[in-house]
């Protein structure tokens, strides 16, 4: 029964909306959401990588966590996302939280358009799912183009949402083993898989009580 359209989206996908208006709504409706925290599996699979020097790019940046977490750890980090007031929160909680001015390189844009220029170290992909329109496996294949000899790309995603949540939900997203294979790096002599499977994220349910959902890591390296 799985409703998940290979390497891209679920089905439940609007395809009328705007994707810039739905984001820009989705961050600038006054909920300006911010976790505050880096995402867990981000933080495991970036934790070992030397970052002094090295220039990071976090896809999708949302309201900014992680970027502000990879410059932290020395990171010259360029953080993308296709909604100008998700940048202005991660702009605002970036000087709130002492990061020098410039140590990360805020850049609106619709990556299913659009790509920034250039190579990076480390290519952090998060939770890189929309109800509307998204070029998921095309940005993904440019991402892979983009890392510099030796660098990382970590894509991290929903696999299964809780029990709590409604079917009516987006549903299923693809495996880390379906995410492996979109990136097309599979029997290349260039990529080693660091890490790949599902990972238990600990989370709330809506009464506050302690749940967990299943969410998916792949994370490769360039020789
Ligand atoms: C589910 S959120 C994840 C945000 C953040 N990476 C995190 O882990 O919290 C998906 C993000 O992708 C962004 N996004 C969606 N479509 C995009 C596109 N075409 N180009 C750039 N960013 C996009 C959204 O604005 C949103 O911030």
């Amino acid at each position: 029964m799985s409703t998940h359209h290979h390497g891209d989206q679920p089905e439940s996908i609007d395809p009328a909306t705007n994707p810039r208006e739905f984001w820009e709504e989705f961050y600038g409706g006054g909920k300006r959401p911010w976790s505050g925290k880096p995402n867990a599996i981000l933080v495991d699979e970036a934790s070992g990588v030397d970052a002094s020097g090295r220039s990071a790019l976090d896809l999708g940046c949302g309201s900014g966590a992680d970027a502000i977490w990879l410059a932290q750890q020395g990171w010259a980090v360029t953080a993308v996302d296709i909604a100008g007031a998700a940048l202005a929160v991660g702009r605002e909680h970036a000087r709130e939280a002492g990061v020098p001015d410039g140590a990360i390189d805020w850049r609106r844009c619709d990556l299913s358009t659009d790509f920034p220029a250039g190579s990076w170290d480390l290519i952090s992909v998060s939770y890189l799912h929309s109800k509307v329109a998204l070029e998921r496996t095309q940005i993904l294949r440019k991402a892979v183009a983009a890392v510099k000899p030796g660098g990382s790309l970590v894509v991290v995603g929903h696999w299964a949402m809780p029990d709590w949540r409604s079917p009516d939900d987006p549903p299923l997203f693809p495996s880390a083993d379906e995410v492996l294979a979109d990136l097309g790096v599979g029997g290349s002599a260039e990529w080693t898989v660091v890490s790949t499977g599902e990972r238990e994220v600990a989370m709330s349910d809506p009464d506050g009580n302690p749940s967990s959902r299943t969410d998916t890591v792949v994370h490769v390296r360039r020789a």
